[in-house]
């Protein structure tokens, strides 16, 4: 296993200048998994690497896809000061790169009751006032893997807007890694999560479509669909799904 970064760099044993030479046909690229340098696919993603280099993540993956955001990950790219930061299953590996991944953000979360909270700027005073403490520095913007204007939705909470909030932090997976990042240690997702709940709960609109389809469910209209379709075998139920009527 070779060092860190810093001592890697002068006189190469003929192992190495065959290492190099497997790097020069695109093969393997070396990163810096927490400090230890690995030879891992080029076109691994981190994730896919951390497992190449002998890793089990048993905290840090969950989807695997870019939906769940347990995989939050640092890393820095040689000659380059700033920490970057995305998700592990969707960020590819570049040669030099040192990562590390962040499996859990500590953070206060607010409890509370919903039916006792207004979709409005006291509810965000009451259970979020960190948000007040933003310095529109736009850090929680440039960290967050989904391309969310972060900084917007905070701004928008201090506003009361909570629709705004739901709208801009929809998107958002929870990896923590803008409230990681957060000069004034605000906990954005959680946030957001309460203003998508008070939307739900207080500002969306009505569905009558909605209403009328869950009263057929209940009073049993497509009872028989259902038992016919669970009696069918994968082959036949396949086709079915595939002739249906889509919109
Ligand atoms: S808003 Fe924050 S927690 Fe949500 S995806 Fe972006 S960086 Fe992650
Ligand atoms: S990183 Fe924190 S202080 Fe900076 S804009 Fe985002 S919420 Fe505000
Ligand atoms: S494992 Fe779910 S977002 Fe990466």
């Amino acid at each position: 296993m070779e060092n860190a970064p810093a001592g890697a760099s002068s006189s190469l044993s003929s192992s190495q200048i065959g290492d190099r030479q497997d790097k020069a046909e695109g093969r393997l690229i070396t990163v810096y998994i927490m400090g230890k340098a690995y030879e891992v696919p080029e076109e691994a993603t981190i994730m896919g690497a951390i497992e190449y280099a002998g890793h089990q993540i048993i905290r840090g993956a969950g989807c695997r896809e870019g939906y769940c955001g347990a995989c939050a990950t640092i890393y820095r790219l040689p000659g380059d000061y700033k920490i970057r930061t995305g998700l592990a299953c969707m960020t590819m590996v570049e040669e030099g790169m040192t990562l590390a991944q962040i499996p859990s953000v500590p953070a206060e979360k607010a409890i509370y009751d919903i039916e006792k909270l207004k979709p409005n700027v006291t509810a965000i005073q009451q259970m979020y006032p960190t948000v007040f403490r933003c310095v529109a520095c736009g850090t929680c913007t440039k960290s967050c893997p989904q391309g969310l204007q972060v900084m917007d939705y905070v701004q928008a909470a201090k506003r009361g807007d909570i629709a705004a909030v739901m709208d801009l932090s929809f998107d958002c997976v929870v990896c923590g890694l803008c409230m990681l990042r957060c000069p004034a240690e605000i906990t954005q997702p959680l946030m957001g999560i309460m203003a998508k709940r008070l939307y739900g709960r207080y500002l969306r609109k009505e569905s009558h479509e909605l209403a009328e389809r869950v009263k057929a469910v209940e009073d049993g209209v497509y009872e028989a669909e259902y038992a016919e379709m669970m009696s069918m075998n994968r082959e036949d139920l396949t086709k079915r799904y595939y002739a249906r009527d889509s919109e």
